[in-house]
């Protein structure tokens, strides 16, 4: 029999059990039911900010390019005057989309159906046939009845791009809070910001769209999952003694949590590592000041919930994620580097990216097969709670610890420890917000607003 709507099975609070001291776990279906996965896409993706892009993928006027947001389609264009436009792709006569295209440069879009085009700011500049056809007065009864309709919030953080088909959330510099600075150390690692190496990978895996999200923040797997890639650079390191592996020793590591939903993990670099930096330390110092340097110099990924990651490690990568269904995501990850650095420095650059993770380099595959693993292991459905957010719980402390007081934040909680932490309970606050958005989106839907 199924459970009625208002029925304790079909209440989203029974996904997590949160209670005092870090005893935090969360439910398989998150996982696996697809009633949590439409949930999802309409509280969660369609419920708040979405990352749907860089600015540095559309420089020029006409450039666009295409993505979505939970289950809705969207074009990004710059205008003739180069102004940005986020318009929802789907034309006003039947729906079609107007765009097939992932990027390009246009200074309009035709829907191939019956021929409806629109200026690349989504003005209707033709209804085909208009003049043969028998259109009343009620056809024109508004000014943008054929227009492509524009998302509810559209805004711009640094270059990156944020976009959400509701009105009422908060401004985007609210939305980011305090992850800003850390937003602000992977884009001040050039004067002139970060752009989008051109190219991207595109693959979709078996598995939920949280495994990712998870495992971008999860430093617990590297040293098992990531055998093949430690070897090589360790083999690498004998012949060469330029690159000699990740140092662990008296290192430490943390984590910050931030409202929103949003995290961050960070760690020493790579020891041996060529520099992160490819401009002279000197200038960024002048630039940022000599903490905010210390910090750039350190590995971090980045949550930008509820859609994207930034891996600022062995190279720098922007992951977003779209998912599918409540087993299947596709990733659209992209080599981001900043503007103006040394051909060298870029060379290198690339050529990391591409070792460690492009879907053929030698870390992203290894990930992947552990996503699909957990996905076919949740299909033991006897077993309901996860055992995979305690580790750190007797280090976190609430608000600020010295690291977050070094770089000014205040993250809702911080763990700092041993290199070998593996800190899960960062995801503690990124499932609070999960369920709250779920929570406020059903109540908002009961209730009619
Ligand atoms: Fe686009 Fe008919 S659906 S013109
Ligand atoms: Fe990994």
């Amino acid at each position: 029999m199924n459970a009625s709507p208002a029925s304790p099975e079909r209440d989203p609070a029974r996904l997590l059990q949160d209670r005092p001291g870090g005893d935090f776990l969360v439910h398989r279906d998150i996982y696996r039911d697809p009633e949590v996965f439409a949930w999802e896409m309409e509280h969660v993706f369609e419920g708040t900010w979405n990352l749907v892009g860089l600015a540095s993928q559309l420089p020029r006027p006409y450039d666009f390019i295409t993505t979505s947001i939970g289950r809705a389609p969207i074009i990004i264009s710059r205008a003739g005057n180069g102004e940005l436009h986020c318009l929802l792709n789907t034309c006003r006569h039947k729906g079609a989309l107007v765009c097939h295209h992932e990027q390009g440069s246009a200074r309009s879009f035709v829907c191939q159906y019956h021929g409806w085009a629109y200026a690349c700011d989504g003005r209707n500049v033709l209804v085909n046939h208009r003049d043969a056809g028998a259109y009343g007065p009620a056809f024109d009864a508004h000014e943008h009845d054929h227009d492509l309709v524009p998302v509810a919030r559209f805004a711009n953080y640094r270059g990156l791009l944020f976009a959400s088909l509701r009105a009422d959330v908060p401004e985007l510099d609210d939305y980011l809070g305090d992850l800003r600075p850390l937003i602000d150390l992977v884009i001040d690692q050039s004067p002139q910001g970060v752009e989008c190496v051109g190219g991207r990978g595109v693959f979709v895996y078996e598995g939920n769209w949280k495994l990712q999200m998870e495992n971008g923040v999860d430093p617990y797997h590297f040293a098992s999952t990531h055998v093949s890639y430690i070897q090589s650079l360790q083999r690498r390191a004998e012949k060469t003694s330029v690159y000699s592996g990740f140092s662990s020793g008296e290192l430490q590591r943390g984590s910050f949590a931030f409202a929103h939903g949003h995290n961050a993990m960070w760690g020493p670099a790579p020891a041996g590592k060529p520099t992160p930096l490819s401009f002279s330390l000197d200038e960024i110092r002048a630039r940022v000041g000599e903490d905010r340097l210390r910090w750039m110099q350190h590995v971090r990924n980045i949550t930008l919930f509820p859609n994207a990651q930034i891996a600022d490690n062995a190279a720098l990568q922007l992951r977003i994620w779209r998912p599918l269904s409540a087993e299947r995501t596709e990733m659209r990850t992209f080599c981001l580097a900043p503007v103006g650095e040394p051909p060298q420095a870029r060379r290198m650059r690339i050529r990391q990216y591409e070792e460690f993770f492009n879907p053929g380099g030698l870390a992203t595959p290894d990930d992947i097969a552990n996503y699909e693993d957990c996905q076919r292991g949740f299909g033991a459905r006897t077993i309901d709670w996860q055992q995979g957010h305690a580790r750190g719980a007797t280090l976190m402390q609430a608000g600020a610890n010295d690291a977050a007081r070094e770089l000014g934040i205040e993250p809702l909680s911080c763990v700092v420890g041993p290199f070998n932490l593996g800190d899960e309970t960062v995801m503690h606050a990124t499932y609070r917000t999960w369920l709250d958005l779920i929570q406020r989106g059903r109540q908002r839907a009961g209730s009619g607003a």
